[in-house]
């Protein structure tokens, strides 16, 4: 039986860890032709080992930094050449922000680093793939935004990520407008509280933090990557031809309560 992203070529960010790993396999596992990339060449090494292992079509470009310009390019047309064509952009790739209140927040240490790490990177790989989606009569980008963009945290000071997941959120429709004369479509999920590495690293895995978030939630439970991949395969998919200029919670119902 065919996949449900046969003969696509996806592009997947961040494919060295947690949500952008779960996509990028799941992609290549429902036919899609991927190409990752990650700013550590190891986890992204790491990933592409487990793909391999399936015998699935999968190949990184790493290390690549989407902060900068030149290897935003480098990755982008890496792929673009190779194959042709570029039908999916997804921007699972993010800084992990920094964390601090108004009042402490240092503006070049922290404010700049987390809005370049969250705003900057996804207009880079969207400006570079523009062409070559334009070129083959459109395409599907999925970007991430965060129940962040929505609401902010009387625990946590994060003032500079809930501005950065906002601006992803405004970002992506206005990309939709203009994509949408290309047949180019653009979407966000803002997901609830994902069980990763990186979040389990922060405590979310027990105690007190992962009480008063498990408390919020309507599903008591965390998300998984995979929770966030299926939503990332409808978007990605001819499924959702119809779905353009959206932003989909994906997030235990938090956003609800
Ligand atoms: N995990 C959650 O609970 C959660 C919640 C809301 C939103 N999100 C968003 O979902 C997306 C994926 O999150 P995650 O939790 O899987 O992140 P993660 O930290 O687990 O993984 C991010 C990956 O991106 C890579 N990366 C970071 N900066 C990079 C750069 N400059 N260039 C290239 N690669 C870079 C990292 O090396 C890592 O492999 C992010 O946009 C994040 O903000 C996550």
């Amino acid at each position: 039986m065919a996949g449900r992203l046969e003969g696509k070529i996806a592009l997947v960010t961040g494919i060295g860890a947690g949500i952008g790993q779960g996509i990028a396999l799941r992609f290549a596992r429902e036919g899609a032709t991927v190409v990752g990339c990650d700013i550590s060449a190891k986890w992204a090494d790491a990933t592409v080992e487990l793909a391999r292992a399936e015998g699935l079509a999968f190949e990184s470009v790493h290390p690549i930094d989407l902060t900068k310009p030149e290897d935003v390019k480098r990755y982008i047309d890496f792929a673009g050449e190779k194959h042709g064509r570029i039908d999916i952009l997804v921007n699972a790739a993010a800084i992990a922000p920094h964390m601090a209140p108004v009042a402490t927040m240092d503006y070049e240490e922290e404010w700049i680093p987390t809005l370049v790490g969250e705003v900057d990177l996804v207009f880079l790989a969207v400006k570079a793939a523009w062409p070559w989606m334009i070129k083959v009569g459109g395409g599907s980008i999925v970007n991430f935004s965060s129940v962040n963009a929505g609401r902010g945290s009387v625990n946590t000071g994060m003032i500079a990520h809930c501005a950065g997941k906002a601006a992803v959120e405004a970002m992506s429709r206005q990309i939709a407008i203009e994509g949408g004369a290309h047949g180019i479509r653009c979407n966000t999920i803002a997901p609830g509280m994902v069980q990763t590495a990186a979040t389990a690293a922060a405590g979310t895995s027990s105690g007190a933090v992962a009480e008063r978030i498990l408390q919020r939630l309507l599903i008591k439970r965390l998300g998984k990557p995979e929770d966030i991949a299926n939503a990332a395969l409808f978007l990605a998919s001819d499924e959702s031809t119809w779905v353009t200029g959206a932003n989909f919670a994906i997030d235990g119902g938090v956003m609800a309560a």
